[in-house]
């Protein structure tokens, strides 16, 4: 949020009021306020180290290594941050595993 004008080659550039109320919102709903088994084990994987994006995290490396690499390239998914296109329920923070889609689903 500090640096939104190089945000992953775009400029993510808000208005002073929306910044603030992300920022607040982010900060009110973070892994560190949260007592979901999912956050508590990010959070640990994260550590001291420098990690801007979940798929980045030793936990997610080795919860998704048997997802061959196609699979994130297919055009139903296209990004490893695409984590809605396989948890479906993911934006309320949910990650059970009956709401998992099949992943034999995403044609090639
Ligand atoms: C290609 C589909 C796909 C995408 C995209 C994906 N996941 Fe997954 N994820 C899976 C599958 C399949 C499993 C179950 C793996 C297993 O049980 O062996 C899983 C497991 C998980 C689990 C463990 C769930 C549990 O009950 O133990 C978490 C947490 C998780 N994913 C988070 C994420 C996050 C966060 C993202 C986005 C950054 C993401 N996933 C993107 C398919 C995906």
């Amino acid at each position: 949020m500090g640096d939104l004008e190089n945000h992953f080659g775009d400029d993510a550039s808000l208005d002073v009021e929306d910044t603030k109320n992300i920022l607040e919102f982010l900060v009110q709903n973070s892994a560190e306020t949260s007592t979901m088994q999912s956050s508590l084990m990010f959070l640990k994987s994260i550590g001291n180290k420098d990690i801007i994006a979940m798929s980045q995290t030793k936990v997610w490396e080795k919860l998704h290594k048997d997802i061959e690499k196609e699979v994130f390239e297919s055009n139903d998914i296209k990004s490893k941050a695409n984590c809605k296109a396989c948890h479906t329920d993911i934006e309320k923070g949910l990650i059970d595993n009956d709401k998992i889609k099949n992943i034999n689903s995403f044609i090639f």
